[in-house]
């Protein structure tokens, strides 16, 4: 690139983040932040988290390869995916769902909302979640670099960072979601869950306590309940983001320890806050590239890409070199 070019584009830049933060001075007016002092503090956090998201790829990476060569796994043996950590009647469910049979799937389940499409079931035994539960405390408790699965919660662990990945997630996604999947959701391309993103939140009684209504990153999500001893903080499903807020209706959806709900990513969610305990959580997002190829389910745009590593936000659309994250996205990590 000339040098012309390039400082072209510097100077470009410059006026854009200019105009980007006086919009911003005056939203912050308008919410009635007036005092010089609140403003500059809100600026400072959202200025401060636009700089976090840019480097997201490049620290996890980092990161991912940082831990490899030394965290010291608690148990090494939960790192890869046996079918004795699986509760009997997931896998009787997947075996149903394999069948390709919608209602002989359905048996084997628990039907939360047919409306809203929300489906739940046993999916862990009581013995992984302890030592899951473990495992995150031994790594929590080290002094090792530490990523945030987004921005909603800050003590959670992103998984294939620690070494949850092939034997691990893509086990889970392949052999047991992606028939599950098929069938329960046909309309978002169940077949065709191609990437994940898998990682814990975790809810503490003196520290973050909830979750605030959103939608995912996903097509489909599975959100299963590693425990630990809690009370409150039940799950909220509302209607598709497209239902306007004040048409929509909200349901409450009790945790229980080892159960997994199944739901659409696009449907409005949250978790209201624990009144006693602490509470982790293991999710894991399934994408679909044939799905948001086509429309970036945060920005609802056509996306425009940039290169990642490994799974990237799941997007496909490549030629020679892999393009995987939506530019437009960064924002809603
Ligand atoms: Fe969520």
């Amino acid at each position: 690139m000339a040098n012309d070019d390039l400082n072209f584009d510097v100077a470009y830049f410059i006026i854009l983040f200019d105009m980007a933060i006086l919009l911003i001075m005056q939203v912050l007016s308008r919410l009635g932040y007036n005092s010089v002092t609140e403003k500059d503090h809100l600026l400072k956090q959202i200025t401060d988290e636009i700089s976090r998201r840019k480097s997201l790829e490049k620290d996890g990476e980092e990161r991912k390869k940082y831990l490899l060569k030394h965290y010291k796994p608690l148990n090494a043996g939960i790192y890869n995916l046996q079918e004795n950590f699986l509760d009997v009647s997931f896998i009787k469910l997947v075996n149903a769902a394999r069948n390709l049979n919608f209602k002989q799937t359905l048996q084997f389940l628990d039907v939360i909302s047919e409306e809203k499409q929300l489906y739940g079931f046993p999916v862990f035994t009581r013995s992984l979640c302890n030592e899951l539960l473990k495992e995150l405390d031994n790594y929590q408790e080290s002094s090792l670099p530490k990523g945030r699965p987004n921005s909603m919660n800050r003590h959670g662990v992103l998984l294939d960072e620690l070494g949850f990945h092939d034997s691990f997630s893509l086990l889970l996604r392949k052999n047991y979601l992606n028939p599950l999947a098929q069938v329960l959701f046909p309309s978002w391309r169940g077949s065709e869950l191609d990437s994940h993103k898998i990682f814990t939140v975790g809810y503490n009684i003196n520290e973050d306590l909830q979750l605030g209504y959103h939608y995912d990153n996903s097509e489909i999500t599975l959100n299963v309940c590693l425990g630990k001893s809690f009370e409150g903080g039940e799950l909220y499903f509302g209607d598709m983001k497209t239902v306007p807020i004040d048409k929509s209706t909200c349901m409450l959806v009790p945790h229980k320890i080892g159960y997994g709900i199944f739901h659409r990513g696009q449907q409005l969610h949250g978790a209201l806050p624990i009144t006693k305990g602490e509470r982790y959580n293991l999710i894991i997002w399934l994408r679909s590239s044939s799905v948001r190829n086509n429309m970036c389910p945060m920005c609802n745009s056509t996306p425009t890409l940039s290169p990642a590593t490994g799974y990237g936000d799941g997007f496909t659309l490549t030629e020679e070199n892999s393009v995987q994250i939506c530019n437009m996205t960064g924002i809603f990590k």
